[in-house]
């Protein structure tokens, strides 16, 4: 795809830089209400149905050794040992629990430990929770297996365990490798890290190795950004998530020590969002959609552009299972037709789980309008069209042109703006459109609709 493609003048994507949620769910978080331990066995008794289907499983780990100021994550800052072996002990009673439940579900066709920082566990940690899963679950020939690392805090030695484990996919934070913008934001990386970790992780084997940055830190400039991303360029990752930073103070208090510095304007998060794009492009990466990069031969771009493309709660995946396990805190699962979401904290996680509950604190059980609008928003931001022939036989529905018609018609000034087409029962991303799926699917968001009165309660689109 050539950046020109991409291009759309700076007054536009002001205009298009209102808050607007990221679609790892349909219905976002913000609509789900107070779940418990009975919603949550609810929903794996009705898991438990569908015994030979695959299933995904996340893990939430959220430690880590040191707080970077920008951080959006759940994360719970330790140096403590006790910390991990209790909190790995409550993680191996909730999937017992689990499993106690679900009958003879048990395939696995996708893992995912994301955090906090995973790496934060020793190798032997690391073994202990695969074992944990690989105990309790059929893990499939073939099973994408990935982790989230900090490259400053990865050993070569927890490499080669994850590797000997069954790891084949690696995400990597880097956000920024300029000196300045990293001691504003407490990160401590060095290009060598990142170079050398990314480059042991090949000699290993594996393949989709992705690294993330993000634009709109406090003090990046278009030259600084435009530095780190020629830098990336050279260490060639086979894929990219490039973030907007989300300031959300009230949300995050440690993100308040960075308003004592220049945070780019709205029209700089757009230059810096640019740079990104024309700095990949010249790279040889394609857009996958939203805030996704790859190159031509990852396998995220060959699921593109097969049409196999898909999207949780990690973001986009080339692995079709449909229903999601978490474990661990804030974890969210996706099973039996509902979100389920852990509580916050690492205590009352442990608390309830040691006491024989689950710890489920949100949650939403769908309706069949959900689940239709839900794969109305998957199509858009995965195969990139809305073809309602296609979605009628999908979904069991008839005449969604009467039942979309004012989503249709309101999708007629995105499409004046370039960024689709809609021809008869048909509507197809244009390549610019990539870049604002979110505002393509909040057409389809019915909570959305309702609640836009309240005003913002989303980070930035861009
Ligand atoms: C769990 S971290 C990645 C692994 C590891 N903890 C690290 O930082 O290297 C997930 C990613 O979320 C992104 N992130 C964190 N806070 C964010 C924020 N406030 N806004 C946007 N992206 C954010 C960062 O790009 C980060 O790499
Ligand atoms: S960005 Fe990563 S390392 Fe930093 S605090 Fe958040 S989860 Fe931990």
């Amino acid at each position: 795809m050539k950046t020109a493609e991409l291009r759309v003048d700076e007054e536009l994507i002001l205009r298009m830089s209102g808050a607007g949620p990221r679609y790892t769910s349909y219905p976002t978080v913000p609509e789900w209400h107070d779940f418990g331990d009975a919603d949550a066995r609810a929903a794996l008794v009705r898991a438990s149905a569908k015994p030979d289907e695959p299933l995904c499983i996340y893990v939430h780990l959220p430690f880590c050794a040191r707080m970077c100021l920008f951080c959006g994550c759940t994360v719970e800052i330790t140096r403590r040992q006790g910390k991990v072996d209790s909190y790995l002990a409550a993680i191996e009673k909730e999937v017992a629990m689990t499993c106690a439940l679900l009958g003879k579900r048990r395939k696995i066709a996708q893992i995912h430990w994301g955090g906090g920082t995973p790496t934060h566990l020793k190798p032997e940690e690391l073994r202990r929770l695969y074992g944990i899963l690989s105990s309790h679950f059929e893990i499939e020939k073939g099973a994408e297996i990935s982790i989230e690392v900090h490259p400053h805090v990865t050993s070569f030695e927890q490499i080669d365990t994850l590797v000997e484990l069954g790891f084949n996919r690696v995400s990597m934070g880097v956000q920024d490798l300029d000196h300045h913008v990293q001691e504003v934001i407490h990160r401590d990386q060095t290009t060598e890290e990142t170079e050398n970790l990314v480059a042991h992780c090949r000699k290993r084997g594996i393949g989709g190795i992705n690294l993330d940055l993000m634009y709109g830190l406090p003090e990046q400039t278009e030259a600084t950004f435009a530095a780190t991303l020629q830098t990336i360029a050279r260490i060639k990752p086979d894929r990219l998530a490039v973030y907007g930073y989300a300031h959300v103070p009230w949300l995050k208090r440690h993100q308040t020590a960075l308003e004592r510095y220049r945070l780019p304007t709205a029209p700089e998060r757009a230059r810096l969002f640019f740079v990104a794009i024309d700095e990949l492009s010249k790279a040889g990466y394609e857009v996958i959609g939203l805030d996704h990069f790859a190159l031509k031969t990852d396998a995220l771009y060959r699921a593109l552009e097969s049409d196999t493309l898909h999207r949780n709660f990690m973001g986009y995946t080339t692995h079709p299972a449909e229903e999601m396990l978490a474990f661990g805190m804030s974890s969210i699962g996706d099973f039996g037709g509902a979100f389920v979401q852990n509580n916050h904290d690492t205590k009352s996680y442990e608390a309830a789980i040691n006491s024989g509950q689950f710890s489920a604190m949100k949650g939403m059980v769908r309706s069949a309008e959900d689940d239709l609008r839900r794969a109305v928003i998957q199509s858009l931001m995965c195969g990139m069209r809305l073809d309602l022939d296609e979605m009628e036989a999908r979904c069991g529905v008839k005449d969604l042109a009467t039942h979309f018609a004012r989503e249709l018609s309101e999708l007629q000034p995105l499409a004046d703006q370039g960024f689709c087409t809609i021809s008869g029962r048909r509507v197809d991303v244009a390549p610019r459109g990539r870049l604002f799926l979110r505002h393509l699917a909040m057409v389809f968001d019915e909570y959305l609709r309702k609640k836009k009165a309240e005003g913002p309660r989303f980070s930035k689109t861009i």
